[in-house]
């Protein structure tokens, strides 16, 4: 039987809350669970000596995994420098956030050439293996492999948004990045904007040649299509109804006395537009005097990358901003805004999402953000909460039937947010049907299958050529 190597720069950690893990480990872990996969990654250790650690091999629900260190050096340049100061921010539209160096630049393809060789490494002996590379860590690990005549079947999911050229074309050597990805057989996207913004990326860089959905480079053909990333559906609501259940949710559902809950649950990044989210709930208090000493919003907010300056100054507005909000409203029996940088697991998170009013998730740009799919399963269909969505998110595409906000206008969303905790029962089962129609359509396994099935498709059309 064919093996299935994935490979990601994170991998998720058995004793790790998932808000902080992100969507990533949250997708392709379900993705992986009904597969015979391996898993390959960075273990989130740091060390002297990297290259003296072989892969550590474990199971994890069913999934095997390999996991090997960074050094301190190739934590700063590849993850937190280049990673992360560079790419996580333009992608994200922030060009102006970027820190670029050659330094960092070096560092990034040194760890995805340490990546491939790690990869190559565990190709088992009858050479039977597709190998899956997400997300933007290691965008450059398939040239990698192919430097080192893997030809098996290499395909690359990017789980963030793709910048339209103008901000693209900022990126120091885009040209380059664009020569490795056309390493891969298939590279699959969230939506059909992000497709679109790579295809132009490609044709304006004048590396390679676009022929509808094929990129043309050297005689080789890569297919590139749209995935959109989801969630195992029932798991959710399994998951949602027991954590209904746990005494966390009790306590959550005596302390609110009554009054409706709103709820936002994100890791703690400027991408996810918690800054403006708060400031839209005091816009709602000022509002509505009918909504005070009533309502409570509840974000958890799990820090992240702590390594990155931008992520430090975001927390220390967030801290400011929520102060001054509870300052302002709270009285001596009712604080509005509770914000915790805690993470929980998913049953305890599912668990409040069921018993909430209104699911917040309002980010400036999202790849696609699993955490609005989530909020949509664990809802109870006999009286489900509203999902207020930001419509620069990669699940606006799909998600028909969620309320749409501009997350960049505090006032209409306040205004969004009065509207989704006055909504009839009526409407929210409406909605909350159309959305449910949405996720079980398009799970989190048929994304998998789909996605491995072009990749097979594509690299067998690359064999047939000879090329
Ligand atoms: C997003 C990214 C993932 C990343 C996750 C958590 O979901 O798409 O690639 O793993 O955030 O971020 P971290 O830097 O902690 O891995």
């Amino acid at each position: 039987m064919k093996q299935l190597i994935v490979v990601s720069n994170r991998v998720p950690s058995p004793d790790k809350d998932s808000g902080s893990q992100g969507g990533l480990a949250v997708g392709v872990m379900n993705a992986l669970s009904r597969t015979r996969g391996l898993w390959m990654g960075w273990n989130g250790q740091l060390v002297d000596d990297a290259e003296q650690h072989a892969p550590e091999s474990y199971e994890n629900e069913g999934v095997q995994f390999a996991t090997f260190p960074l050094t301190e050096q190739e934590h700063e340049l590849f993850y937190v420098g280049y990673s992360n100061e560079v790419l996580w921010p333009l992608f994200h539209y922030r060009s102006d956030m970027v820190e670029y160096s050659r330094e960092k630049d070096a560092g990034y393809q040194y760890v995805n050439e340490r990546f491939a060789r790690q990869v190559a490494g565990q190709i088992p002996e009858d050479g039977d293996a597709t190998i899956w590379v997400h997300d933007y860590q290691l965008l450059s690990t398939g040239h990698y492999l192919r430097t080192m005549n893997v030809e098996n079947p290499i395909g690359f999911f990017l789980h963030i948004p793709v910048p339209p050229w103008e901000v693209f074309r900022i990126l120091p050597h885009h040209e380059r990045m664009i020569e490795h990805l056309c390493a891969y057989d298939t590279i699959g996207f969230q939506t059909a904007t992000d497709l679109r913004h790579f295809l132009e990326n490609v044709e304006r860089s004048g590396v390679a040649i676009v022929e509808g959905n094929t990129v043309i480079y050297d005689h080789r053909r890569i297919n590139t299509g749209v995935f959109p990333i989801s969630i195992d559906v029932d798991t959710a609501r399994e998951m949602a109804e027991k954590g209904e259940q746990s005494s966390r949710s009790k306590r959550l559902k005596d302390s609110l006395q009554g009054g409706p809950l709103i709820i936002g649950v994100d890791r703690l990044d400027y991408s996810k537009g918690l800054y403006k989210r708060f400031q839209a709930f005091e816009q709602l208090l000022e509002n509505t005097h009918t909504r005070y000493g009533n309502v409570t919003y509840l974000q958890i907010a799990p820090l992240s990358r702590t390594g990155v300056e931008r992520y430090a100054s975001l927390r220390r507005e967030l801290e400011r901003v929520a102060g001054h909000v509870n300052g302002r409203f709270s009285t001596y029996d009712w604080m509005p805004l509770r914000y915790l940088n805690t993470g929980y697991d998913r049953e305890t998170l599912m668990g409040f999402m069921r018993q909430s009013r209104v699911g917040l998730v309002t980010p400036l740009r999202d790849g696609m953000n699993l955490v609005a799919k989530e909020y949509v399963a664990a809802q109870d269909p006999e009286d489900p909460g509203v999902l207020l969505l930001s419509n620069m998110a990669g699940a606006a595409e799909e998600l028909d039937g969620a309320m749409l906000c501009n997350p960049f206008d505090v006032e209409e969303m306040a205004d969004m947010l009065d509207a989704a905790l006055s909504m009839s029962l009526e409407e929210r089962k409406e909605r909350w049907q159309r959305l449910h129609r949405v996720i079980s359509t398009n799970d989190i396994h048929r994304w998998g299958e789909s996605f491995v099935t072009a990749l097979d498709q594509s690299a067998a059309a690359r064999h047939a050529d000879g090329q």
